[in-house]
């Protein structure tokens, strides 16, 4: 067995793979409809490789009306007619597997659409069989302390139904009727679902609005420990019947209660990392990193041996600020100029480079970061091109538009022309086709998606050292610089990140287990020095840097001669 096969089949293979979001309806489209397939994943499989990442995460494929982009299911069992039948899937699954790839969906438990037969027969009458699988009230005041999730849109988490006579529950969208997770049938109907995709060779989920499944009167409704059982069984279904599988969850919390659903790699052996996202972009605003360290601190610790914390820049949904106190809200929308309407739920839907700005370098700096950090981290599809938004769409549509491929009618997404695409392209010109796509930067050396690619490889040839889950924080003396070692047993690796815009030079005592003999894994603009056993850096502004350091080794005992 190969070095990175027999990776792949260890339990935590994870931590060795970069993962892709992406979504199939805006990622390729080959059959010129205008509307990305899953033979257009399965086309652009060999970017996937060549860019370097490990695993894909494909947003939604169920059949579904496409109130929320498919996270509102109206068939758990049937792809949406759309994107495909099951046989592409499977076709997509075999040619992933085929070249090293995982693949893992989302599993959407929370809720389902209401256009589901199972809440279309249950609004009908008091004693059908699927009344008892939602939550109905007859004042719609139950549960008052649970937050609503999307208070831009939704007044109440209770919607009255007049067919059914009663108000029912939903965390998300009223298109969205809420799952009663008392009613044992649910519990196993969401099995059934999980074992049916991963019967199709999926290799997890991401387990999407984890912490909302069970209600109790009193109570947020969220986190609950019935909640952690449920997960928790699921994750112990799948070891046993699909090993090698994983669960992400989805539970943007405290750190606290987001920390919770690892429970020691007894439930999720990820969990995304969503207290520590806010701060990447707080460290920018401040030109110093403290906010993040002061969460890597808090949180690292809590991943167990065989977890992984699974760290993202940015997603399909707006990049989320309600675990932001009222002072960080304020430091970012100082920092960021936003366009108007660009602010959502509780947060913001742009993307990674028009926040900062169109400049490549704190692209870099953030990528570097969660690539150089024990855990798994995702890229979200476009990011790695620099690709934009349309904050004149409705909602997160503004950060999920067709993937700009060439400079070309449609860039290089579907042979539609522009107008009859339906989701549209992103037109501001700095981000628009012309300006970024992907064939052009495959052929400049300096282009982010060149030097993206660039990091993915370097961490994969140092797999070893970035697929652990060792890691020494240093010390700085408050210099706007995060400083980590990633050691092993052979060499080390020392990461640094330069947060502020000015460039800035440091010395780093090495400790007495590495030979003062470092070698860049990177060249960017860094000048390194050693005497006396003291790293000198010199690190470019937003400028980064990881170095490789030999280990010393106690010398070998000699053959006693007898
Ligand atoms: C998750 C998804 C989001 C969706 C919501 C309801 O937060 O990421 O896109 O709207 O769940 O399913
Ligand atoms: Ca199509």
């Amino acid at each position: 067995m190969s070095a990175q096969a027999s990776e792949l089949r260890s339990p935590d293979w994870f931590r060795s793979v970069v993962f892709y979001e992406l979504p199939i309806r805006s990622f390729f489209d080959s059959n010129g409809d205008g509307i990305g397939d899953l033979p257009g994943v399965r086309a652009k499989l060999d970017y996937l490789t060549d860019l370097g990442v490990g695993g894909i995460w494909l947003l939604p494929f169920y059949r579904s009306p496409w109130r929320d982009d498919g996270y509102d299911i109206s068939n758990h069992y049937e792809i949406d007619p759309r994107f495909g039948t099951v046989a592409d899937f499977d076709a997509l699954i075999g040619d992933a597997h085929g070249r090293g790839l995982r693949v893992i969906g989302d599993l959407v438990t929370n809720h389902v659409s209401d256009e589901h037969p199972w809440f279309q027969e249950a609004r009908r009458s008091r004693d059908a069989p699927h009344r008892s699988w939602f939550l109905w009230s007859d004042t719609g005041t139950e549960f008052s302390r649970a937050r609503r999730m999307f208070p831009d849109y939704e007044p109440s988490n209770w919607t009255f139904d007049e067919v059914a006579g009663q108000y029912y529950f939903h965390r998300f969208f009223a298109t969205q009727p809420d799952l009663n997770y008392d009613t044992p049938a649910v519990h196993d109907e969401m099995f059934r679902v999980a074992r049916f995709w991963l019967g199709h060779g999926l290799d997890g989920f991401r387990c999407d609005a984890a912490p909302y499944l069970y209600k109790r009167e009193g109570t947020t409704c969220q986190s609950l420990p019935e909640t952690h059982r449920f997960w928790h069984d699921l994750h112990a279904m799948m070891e046993s019947e699909f090993p090698g599988t994983v669960l992400v969850s989805e539970a943007n919390q405290t750190i606290a209660e987001t920390v919770a659903y690892f429970d020691h790699g007894e439930e999720f052996p990820m969990v995304l990392h969503f207290p520590i996202m806010p701060n990447f972009y707080l460290g920018l605003a401040e030109n110093n990193p403290k906010r993040v360290l002061d969460v890597l601190r808090a949180t690292l610790p809590s991943a167990p041996e065989n977890g992984a914390w699974a760290y993202f820049l940015r997603n399909h949904d707006e990049l989320s600020l309600e675990q932001a106190s009222e002072d960080e809200k304020a430091l970012f929308f100082r920092y960021f100029p936003l366009p108007p309407g660009a602010r959502v739920h509780n947060g913001v839907r742009r993307r990674l480079a028009p926040l900062v700005g169109g400049e490549d370098g704190s692209v870099l700096l953030l990528t570097a970061l969660i690539l150089g950090l024990p855990g798994s981290p995702f890229l979200y599809y476009g990011d790695e091109i620099g690709m934009g938004d349309r904050i004149d769409l409705p909602d997160r549509d503004a950060v999920r538009t067709p993937m700009q491929w060439e400079n070309a009618p449609s860039a290089g997404f579907s042979t539609l022309p522009p107008d009859a695409l339906t989701r549209p392209l992103v037109t501001d010109p700095p981000f628009a086709p012309a300006a970024r796509n992907v064939s052009d930067q495959e052929l400049n050396t300096r282009s982010l998606l060149w030097r993206v690619r660039t990091l993915l490889r370097i961490r994969a040839a140092h797999s070893a050292i970035f697929s652990s889950n060792l890691y020494e924080g240093i010390d700085l003396g408050g210099a706007p610089v995060l400083g980590f070692w990633r050691p092993n047993a052979e060499y080390s690796v020392l990461c640094l990140y330069n947060f502020a815009t000015e460039p800035q030079n440091g010395s780093i005592a090495l400790p007495g287990s590495v030979w003062a003999s470092p070698v860049e894994l990177l060249r960017g603009g860094l000048a390194s020095t050693v005497a006396d056993h003291t790293f000198r850096y010199r690190l470019a502004p937003r400028g980064f840097s990881w170095t490789m350091f030999l280990a010393r080794r106690p010398p070998a005992p000699r053959p006693s001669a007898s």
